[in-house]
């Protein structure tokens, strides 16, 4: 590997003394929101854990989980787990708010499934739409075996309930934050991944976050480019052993 990511952090500093001094062109500002408007929509449906974990609880207990039951998780169950990893949780001055932060609320990061084993959901691959809370059928077949190849031959993507994909929309944040973009998309995710992990513990179901992937064989799973939209990581849903 070359020093690219040396140099990133080095270029992408902050300084005082050389602050980038651009406007921004409101014109051109990317939508924060991606749709398939050919897709099937799936509705979700709403959920409120009743003996869901308290956060200290929560907290004490999460852990990577790489060994499932073979058993089902419910669909209001992932329903719950896509709102606490991204959904909107409030509207303030006409804007939509999601559970987890993100730099200049320009939300860069989409959410995919890989679905394996959810009750009332035919194994494909979805898409979910944040301002509609619905999930939009993409491709249907099984593909758990081919994200664990995308995985480095990590088995728990083909024994996993479901695969969240996370994919960054670049642009969406390089529109303000030019280069210096990547360090928030990576951070964006991460707290994703975290909700995601923190919400399946209070449900007493495992998580895994994977960074290991092969990235085109990741994209091409879900079906971006890899240069406008490319995947940035996975985490795997399940019930633990
Ligand atoms: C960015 C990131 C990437 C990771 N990638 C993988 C992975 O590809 N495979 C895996 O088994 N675990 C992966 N993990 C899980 C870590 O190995 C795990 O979080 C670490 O060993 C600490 O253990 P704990 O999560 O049980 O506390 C990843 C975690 C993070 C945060």
């Amino acid at each position: 590997m070359s020093d690219a990511g040396d140099r990133f952090q080095r270029e992408t500093k902050y300084d005082p003394a050389r602050m980038p001094g651009h406007t921004l062109d409101w014109q051109a500002k990317p939508e924060v929101y991606k749709e398939y408007p050919e897709a099937d929509k799936i509705e979700l449906p709403g959920f409120e854990p009743t003996q869901a974990l308290s956060l200290e609880q929560t907290l004490k207990q999460r852990k990577s989980i790489r060994d499932f039951q073979g058993k089902p998780i419910s669909k209001s169950q992932l329903a719950y787990l896509l709102w606490a990893s991204t959904g909107i949780q409030r509207v303030e001055g006409g804007y939509e708010f999601r559970t987890a932060p993100s730099a200049g609320a320009l939300y860069p990061i989409e959410t995919y499934l890989v679905v394996n084993d959810v009750k009332g959901l035919e194994p494909g691959i979805y898409h979910y739409s944040i301002r509609a809370h619905q999930l939009e059928r993409l491709r249907l077949g099984n593909f758990g075996r081919q994200t664990a190849a995308a995985a480095l031959g990590q088995g728990m993507c083909a024994t996993a309930c479901v695969v969240f994909i996370w994919s960054a929309v670049f642009e969406r944040c390089k529109w303000k934050y030019g280069q210096r973009a990547y360090r928030y998309i990576y951070l964006d995710a991460g707290h994703i991944a975290e909700n995601l992990a923190l919400a399946a513990t209070s449900l007493n179901r495992g998580t895994c976050e994977i960074g290991a992937l092969y990235d085109d064989q990741a994209n091409a799973i879900i079906g971006v480019d890899g240069i406008e939209e490319s995947v940035i990581c996975m985490a795997v849903v399940g019930i633990p052993v």
